[in-house]
């Protein structure tokens, strides 16, 4: 038996590190959309808020419709936690912002529906796809969300953290930091092999990609950058 020489082991990078990384530029690409450019900037009136939360709700009906069947999951269920939930805050918010009848004849852009369809695909078929956008969303949410927050309630005078921009608030996760601290751990325990986690690296770029494609989409209904 031949004694095998110690191979140098390469460096150990979390996987929440790993997916942060990968997909850092698309990151920039999306927050510097020409839609959420002008959204930002304070150039768009309340009716592009509006149509953009629109579209959100879409993405976390469809996200929130598969959290039951996945608490169990043992890949997607530690992920599932009741404090992330949004669709009953984008709710609220679509009624302060459109009425009663907010629901009335509402029908997602084409490309809100594109990603819509691909969480449900993941929802039913891919725990570990679900959790690529489950993380893009909600870790997004708790983060840059909250300069959204801030904007919005400056440019389009909604009450602090009130109706209108619920969907930022997260009346149950006192300390968002800590809450993203766990959330990390849940991915760096991800329990799935190597080949796994480039496929939900992958997936959370295509998420990312899914986002820009919503983001194109108002920019074209609502064109004011030039
Ligand atoms: C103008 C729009 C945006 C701004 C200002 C913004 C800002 C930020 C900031 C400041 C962080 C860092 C927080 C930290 O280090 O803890 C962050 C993290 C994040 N954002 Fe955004 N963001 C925007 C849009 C988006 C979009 C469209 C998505 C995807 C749908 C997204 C997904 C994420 C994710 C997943 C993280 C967590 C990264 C990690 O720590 O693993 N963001 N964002």
């Amino acid at each position: 038996m031949e004694a095998s020489s110690p191979t140098p082991s390469a460096p150990f990078t979390p996987f929440s590190t790993v997916i942060r990384t990968a997909s850092h530029a698309q990151h920039t690409e999306a927050e510097n959309s020409s839609f959420m450019g002008d959204l930002l900037g304070g150039k768009l009136g309340v009716d592009a808020y509006r149509r953009y939360t629109e579209q959100l709700w879409f993405v976390y009906r469809t996200l929130e419709d598969a959290s039951g069947a996945l608490a169990g999951d043992p890949v997607a269920g530690p992920f599932i936690r009741p404090e992330l939930a949004r669709t009953a805050e984008l709710e609220r918010d679509l009624a302060h912002l459109g009425g009663p009848s907010w629901r009335a004849g509402l029908v997602p852009l084409p490309a809100t529906a594109a990603y819509a369809d691909r969480i449900a695909v993941c929802a039913r078929d891919w725990p570990a796809g679900y959790v690529a956008h489950h993380y893009t969303r909600y870790l997004g949410d708790l983060s840059g969300g909250q300069i959204i927050r801030g904007t919005a309630e400056k440019t389009w005078g909604f009450a602090r953290k009130g109706d209108g921009v619920r969907f930022y608030v997260f009346e149950e996760i006192a300390n968002p930091a800590a809450f993203k601290r766990e959330y990390r751990e849940l991915l760096d325990a991800l329990p799935v092999d190597d080949l796994e986690k480039q496929r939900v690296v992958d997936e959370c770029k295509r998420a990312f990609a899914l986002n820009s494609a919503v983001f194109r989409e108002l920019g074209e209904q609502f064109p004011m950058s030039a």
